[in-house]
């Protein structure tokens, strides 16, 4: 059974996502932490329904963001985890955090990495890229962090339908439902499985 952390700002749903999954036995691992860079983030509010321990280490207690990412490094190697999940965490953290955890990392994106990603595009902005473009299939990608923005080895994507009546709202929702919260727990649990070998730029997905 792997330990995971994550890390989180806001709602949590994709929090919840990997909960609901863990409690359902289709991932063989366990929520050693929540860290959250926001005391009110709701996310906080859903790990302790079950009793999952959350902390908040905020941005402006440290001097930098190097500093900041080191805090963030200390309390993870304390916990002892095997993954990290940046489950909606709205910080970005100094390369040593990459560097320290390389392919122990999974961020969620909504959209199809290389669409729609890297700087700026975070949240509604993504959906709001998307529409603006006009393309009329998105989806979610997981891939493990490195050192850039949406930049690591794709694990998984999942295509989503774009609709002519979508606003950035209803668009991010569907997203949501039918591509996030499905990919995010399936990769954690080919990780936790060990079927997820990182061979430079790739991510290949091991039968066992
Ligand atoms: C999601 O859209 C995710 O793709 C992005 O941030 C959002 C977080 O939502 N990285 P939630 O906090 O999981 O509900």
């Amino acid at each position: 059974m792997i330990k995971i952390g994550a890390l989180v700002s806001g709602g949590g749903t994709n929090l919840q996502a990997i909960i609901d999954n863990i409690n359902e036995g289709k991932i063989d691992g366990k929520i050693v932490t929540v860290v959250s860079n926001k005391a009110n983030a709701y996310a906080l509010e859903r790990a302790a329904k079950y009793n999952i321990e959350g902390t908040v280490i905020k941005v402006k207690d440290y001097p930098d963001r190097k500093a900041y990412s080191q805090a963030l490094i200390d309390h993870f190697k304390e916990k002892q985890v095997d993954l990290i999940l940046l489950a909606g965490f709205m910080v970005i953290l100094d390369p040593v955090f990459t560097e320290t955890f390389p392919n122990m990392i999974m961020n969620i994106h909504p959209a199809l990495i290389p669409s729609f990603c890297g700087e700026g595009f975070y949240g509604l902005h993504v959906h709001e890229a998307a529409l603006e473009k006009g393309v009329k299939v998105t989806g979610a990608t997981v891939h493990f962090v490195d050192g850039k923005a949406d930049n690591g080895p794709i694990i998984l994507q999942k295509a989503v339908e774009v609709r002519d009546n979508d606003t950035p709202e209803i668009l991010q929702k569907r997203v949501m439902e039918e591509a996030e919260w499905k990919i995010f727990p399936e990769a954690v649990s080919l990780f936790a499985q060990g079927r997820l070998k990182v061979e430079g730029t790739k991510v290949i997905r091991l039968t066992l």
